[in-house]
């Protein structure tokens, strides 16, 4: 079985460090994180491999899996590429080369390019490890967008098909925009959900009634956008061009920023203008008329502070 070391067993890297060593993939190896109690934490959470304080300590392996925050990939690489030094002449012809990758949606495997000795790859899950548990029954069934060598990409595809993910190969060009993509629908889902909470807190209703009363909505929303697409899924005053009701919300939103000085509040009125000027295009795909349209364009844009 193929040896796998970890940098940075947190939320990504304990999950599939756990994942691969429950179903026989790899063999886990050396887990090192920023700190050995870190490190520790994660090994009883895999169940497997042995915590080590710095890279310097870290066992030979097949397969090093780099999974520390974005910013820190390249630095990172660099440590690792003084550790996998080659001893000698004969130590590098006798073995074959490593396989060094990350699991960054926006980064290509040439950040990890300090470890040219090695076949390079980013294997991006479209997953949110929110909660590594959680990850641990809902990964299987997500896909996993593959780039880099010809080498890495192999041996990941079969690692990740190992746990029931289908792959996906991205040239390096495409991996930004890919990753930006990813980030509107899911990050940007999760912050709306937040403002829509404060815009309830605001009306007085409480946290769980609010999320009561969104959770089939919202769930109803994404079955909608999925099976009918975003055109035909927006609903509501700007699809309808009830120009009136959008104008009351905003002015309702615009005085709640101008009472309050917190500063989350205060974006509501402008992600709301932001978003509904965003939505035009659409909204007249699906039926608005232009004129309409125009008048809904100049109030998002003649209230703006
Ligand atoms: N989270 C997601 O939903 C998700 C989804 C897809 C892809 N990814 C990608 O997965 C990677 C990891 O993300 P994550 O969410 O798992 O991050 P995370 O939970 O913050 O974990 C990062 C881990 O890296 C360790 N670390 C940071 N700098 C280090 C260094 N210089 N040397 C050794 N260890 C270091 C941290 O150690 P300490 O614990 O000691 O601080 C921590 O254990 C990122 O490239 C991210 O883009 C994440």
């Amino acid at each position: 079985m193929l040896t796998l070391n970890v940098i940075g067993g947190g939320k990504l890297g304990r999950t599939l460090a756990r994942l691969w060593s429950e179903r026989g993939v790899f063999r886990i190896g050396n887990i090192c994180n920023r700190s050995l109690a870190s490190a520790t934490e994660a090994t009883a959470f895999i169940g497997a491999g042995t915590a080590v304080a710095d890279i310097s300590s870290m066992a030979p392996a097949d397969c090093w899996l780099v999974a520390v925050a974005d910013d820190a990939i390249e630095a990172t690489a660099t440590a690792l590429a003084l550790h996998l030094q080659p001893q000698s002449a004969h130590e590098s012809a006798a073995k074959p080369s490593p396989v060094v990758f990350h699991c960054s949606g926006a980064l290509p495997a040439s950040a990890l390019s300090a470890c040219s000795g090695a076949a390079l790859a980013s294997a991006h899950p479209v997953h949110s490890f929110a909660d590594p548990v959680r990850s641990l029954e809902d990964l299987p069934g997500s896909v996993v967008a593959l780039e880099g060598d010809a080498a890495g990409r192999e041996l990941l595809d079969n690692a990740f098909n190992a746990l029931d993910c289908a792959c996906i190969t991205l040239s390096p060009e495409q991996k930004v925009l890919y990753h930006t993509g990813s980030v509107m629908a899911c990050n940007y889902l999760t912050v709306l959900m937040d403002l829509s909470l404060q815009t309830f807190a605001a009306a007085g209703i409480d946290e769980s009634t609010a999320r009561t009363l969104l959770a089939p909505i919202v769930m109803q929303t994404a079955k909608n956008n999925f099976t009918l697409g975003p055109q035909k899924a927006l609903t509501g005053p700007l699809a309808r061009g009830d120009i009136r009701t959008v104008a009351r919300q905003l002015e309702a939103l615009s005085a709640l920023t101008s009472a309050e000085h917190d500063p989350a509040r205060t974006s509501l009125a402008s992600v709301y203008r932001t978003l509904g000027d965003a939505a035009l295009p659409l909204a007249q795909k699906a039926g608005l008329d232009a004129a309409s349209a125009q008048k809904l364009h100049t109030l998002f844009n003649e209230q703006k502070p």
